[in-house]
């Protein structure tokens, strides 16, 4: 019997997870206390279980190799997924708060790693609220590009504080970012898209990308094709709204 015989969530002819088993509600509240295990700092991130062919054993601490990339609510994955082979020796995570989904990821990568030997081995994914949980994963300025790709809006102004961009979130995110990296915005929502773009321009930590450099990066044109919310937006022919900021050195 076909292995894909055995298991029904997973595609007779990919391979891959199919998402209608991994129904989940269109929303997760991110101020409440949810139950999953967090490390108590990023030290205790257990590396082997994420990249098992990077770190063959659990004890990691000699290790100088650090997750580079966070997805923060990475959704169903599609963008960790094209940048794991633009980028094969550089550990990313996608950080997702509803479980279903980060089961879905979860097995979407082990899916790929079994087809495609020696590749994926560098992306993972971690149930997590990033809007508490970040520096429990990340020292810092261990990034070097963070990405916030089609966020909840939380379009009532009292339902703002659950933003994943913020002007205080900014500060956190500015500690675990390296000078030079990079934070990836984009989303379909005018004046969310505004929201993001004036935190970051009002933050002392960041500026803008040239249009240059934003021509220059393979990064950016991912922004709204990678992932299944920027396919669903290109699909209904919706605009979208993007500020890439680098991390800077505050001046003195
Ligand atoms: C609209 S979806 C976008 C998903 C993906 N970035 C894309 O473009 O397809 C937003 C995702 O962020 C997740 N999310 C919202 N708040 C979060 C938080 N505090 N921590 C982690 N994930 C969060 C949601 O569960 C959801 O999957």
């Amino acid at each position: 019997m076909l292995e894909n015989e055995a298991n029904p969530t997973l595609s007779k002819s990919t391979g891959l997870p199919r998402k209608r088993f991994y129904r989940a509600r269109a929303h997760s509240n991110p101020l409440s206390d949810s139950h999953f295990p967090i490390p108590i700092s990023p030290h205790h991130v257990d590396y082997s279980l994420h990249y098992p062919q990077f770190f063959p054993s659990p004890d990691q601490t000699d290790s100088s190799k650090k997750i580079q990339f966070a997805d923060i609510g990475c959704g169903f994955g599609g963008l960790l997924i094209s940048l794991a082979t633009l980028f094969p020796e550089t550990l990313m995570i996608g950080m997702e708060l509803r479980d279903k989904v980060t089961e879905y990821v979860k097995e979407r990568i082990l899916a790929l790693r079994t087809a495609n030997p020696g590749q994926y081995q560098n992306v993972s994914v971690v149930r997590t609220n990033s809007m508490k949980y970040i520096p429990n994963y990340f020292e810092k300025g261990q990034l070097s590009k963070m990405f916030f790709l089609f966020p909840d809006p939380h379009f009532k102004e009292k339902n703002h504080r659950r933003r994943v961009i913020s002007r205080f979130l900014l500060d956190e995110y500015a500690y675990v970012l390296q000078v030079g990296a990079v934070i990836y915005t984009i989303t379909d929502v005018e004046e969310l898209g505004e929201w993001m773009k004036t935190c970051l321009k009002e933050h002392p930590m960041f500026e803008a990308l040239t249009s240059q450099e934003l021509e220059a990066d393979p990064v950016v044109k991912l922004l709204s094709s990678a992932t299944e919310e920027g396919q669903k937006v290109a699909r209904n022919g919706g605009q979208t709204f993007r500020a890439v900021y680098r991390r800077i050195a505050p001046s003195l």
